[in-house]
C-alpha cells in the first residue's frame, strides 16, 4: 500500500499559510472573499500534509470558479518548492463521465495524475514516488453539475455512473490501480484518501428552486416580507439569500446523490458581482477587455483612456445581467468599443489619446440593451 502523506520528510511539510495563499488567489480572483479563504486553507492544510476535506463551490455562472481553480494552479506553479509538492490536474465532469462510458471508472483522474507526477519528478523518478505523489493530489472538477443523476424527471446515465466513479475515488484507502504500459502495467493498490478534491458548478435553476421552496412550494411561507423605507418610500421586499436557505436536501433533488455530496465537507457559495466587483474586475482583471482594448489601440498608435464614470456605467449594465456574472462585462464593452475599433477618429483627440467618457457609453447603452428588461422577481439575487 503506498501510504498518502505519511512518508513525506518533515521539512517538506512547511506550507505556505493561508494569508499568503489567500493574498495571491486573491490577486486572479476578486472578490468572493470567503471562497478564496476556504480554498487558502485548505491548500495550506494539504500542502502541510494535513488531512483536509473535499469543497464544493456553487456559485452563478461566470463569478470566478473556474478562475479560482486557475488561480490555484499558478499558485502552485509559480513557487519551485511547492511546485515540486504538489500534482494538480483539472477536469471538466462531462469529460469523466465520458471516460466513465469506456468502462474504467475513476482510472482516468488516477492516470492523469500520474501522468502529472511524471511531468513533475521526471522520467527517471522511482514508480514508488510517482504514486506517492497521486495518492497526494489535488483534483478540480469542473462543472460537476453536468454530471447530475437526472434532468427534471428523466435519469441522466453517464451522471450517475460518473458519480459513482468519483465515489469510488473520494476516501477510499484501497483502489486498485491499472498502472499504464510506461509504469510497468499491473494493477496496484492506491491510498486515495490523501486526495483533494475540489468541485465547482453553477447549478444552473438551483436558486430558483430553492426560492421556489421556501415560498411557493414545500415550506411555502418561510421566507417573509420585510418592510424597506427608501427614500420616503415604504414597501414590502422578499429579500432572498441562496446561502440563508440552500440544504444538502436541495442538491440531492438537483441531482447529487447523497453519497456522493456527503464526501463534501464544505460547500462553498460564490456571491453574485455586484456593480464594485464588475468595477474591479473591468479595471483590474486578469484577462478583462479592457486591457485587451489597450493594446489593440496601441497597435494602432493610440492610447486609450476611460473615464471613471465610464467604467461605472458599463459595470452598471453588466450588472442587470445577472446570470452572465463578470462575462457579461465583456458583451456590454464590446457594445460600447466596437465603432471605435473601426474608426477611432471619433473620439481620437489630435495627440493620439482616445478618451472614452460616460456620454460615449451611454449613447450605446442608452436604449438599456439586453439586460434592459430587469430582473423580475429575482430583483434581489445575491
Ligand atoms: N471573481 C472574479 N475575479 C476576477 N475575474 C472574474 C471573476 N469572476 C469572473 N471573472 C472573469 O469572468 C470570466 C468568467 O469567469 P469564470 O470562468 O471563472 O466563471 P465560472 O464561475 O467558472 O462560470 P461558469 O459556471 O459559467 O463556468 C473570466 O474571464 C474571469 O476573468
Ligand atoms: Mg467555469
Amino acid at each position: 500500500m503506498i501510504g498518502a502523506m505519511s512518508t513525506l520528510p518533515t521539512a517538506a511539510r512547511t506550507a505556505p499559510t493561508p494569508a499568503a495563499i489567500a493574498q495571491a488567489l486573491g490577486r486572479r480572483v476578486l472578490g468572493q472573499t470567503e471562497a478564496v479563504r476556504e480554498m487558502a486553507v485548505a491548500l495550506a492544510k494539504h500542502l502541510g500534509g494535513v488531512h483536509t476535506g473535499n469543497i464544493l463551490l456553487i456559485g452563478s455562472s461566470g463569478t470566478g470558479k473556474t478562475t479560482l481553480m486557475r488561480a490555484v494552479e499558478s499558485f502552485l506553479e509559480a513557487d519551485p518548492g511547492t511546485a515540486a509538492r504538489s500534482t494538480v490536474v483539472r477536469f471538466h465532469a462531462k469529460v469523466l463521465a465520458e471516460a466513465t462510458e469506456e468502462g474504467r471508472p475513476g482510472e482516468v483522474v488516477l492516470r492523469r495524475l500520474l501522468e502529472r507526477a511524471r511531468e513533475k519528478l521526471g522520467a527517471e523518478a522511482p514508480l514508488e514516488a510517482l504514486l506517492e505523489r497521486v495518492s497526494g493530489g489535488l483534483v478540480f472538477v469542473d462543472e460537476v453539475d453536468k454530471i447530475r443523476s437526472h434532468v427534471g424527471d428523466e435519469l441522466h446515465a453517464a451522471g450517475i455512473r460518473a458519480q459513482e466513479a468519483l465515489l469510488t475515488l473520494i476516501e477510499n484507502e484501497s483502489v486498485p490501480f491499472e498502472l499504464p504500459e510506461w509504469a510497468g502495467g499491473g494493477v496496484v493498490p492506491i491510498d486515495s484518501s490523501g486526495i483533494l478534491f475540489v468541485a465547482a458548478g453553477a447549478f444552473e435553476g438551483l436558486y430558483d428552486s430553492v426560492f421556489d421552496r421556501v415560498t411557493i412550494g414545500r415550506d411555502k411561507g418561510a421566507l417573509q416580507a420585510v418592510t424597506v423605507v427608501e427614500g420616503g418610500e415604504v414597501r414590502e421586499e422578499l429579500q432572498f439569500h441562496l446561502r440563508d436557505w440552500l440544504r444538502y436536501d436541495d442538491l440531492f433533488e438537483y441531482g447529487m446523490s447523497p453519497q456522493f455530496l456527503a464526501r463534501f465537507d464544505a460547500v462553498v457559495l460564490l456571491a453574485d458581482l455586484g456593480v464594485e466587483e464588475l468595477t474591479r474586475i473591468f479595471v483590474e482583471g486578469a484577462d478583462s477587455s479592457l486591457e485587451t482594448a489597450r493594446e489593440y489601440f496601441a497597435s494602432q498608435g493610440l492610447e486609450l483612456a476611460i473615464s471613471p464614470a465610464a467604467v461605472r456605467r458599463i459595470a452598471r449594465e453588466a450588472a442587470r445581467q445577472p446570470r452572465l456574472g463578470a462575462r457579461a462585462l465583456k458583451e456590454v464593452f464590446r457594445r460600447v468599443i466596437r465603432d471605435y475599433e473601426f474608426d477611432p477618429s471619433k473620439v481620437a483627440a489630435p495627440g493620439g489619446a482616445l478618451l472614452i467618457d460616460e456620454p460615449e457609453v451611454e449613447k450605446v447603452l442608452g436604449g438599456g440593451g439586453p439586460g434592459g428588461a430587469g430582473q423580475g422577481k429575482r430583483a434581489l439575487r445575491r
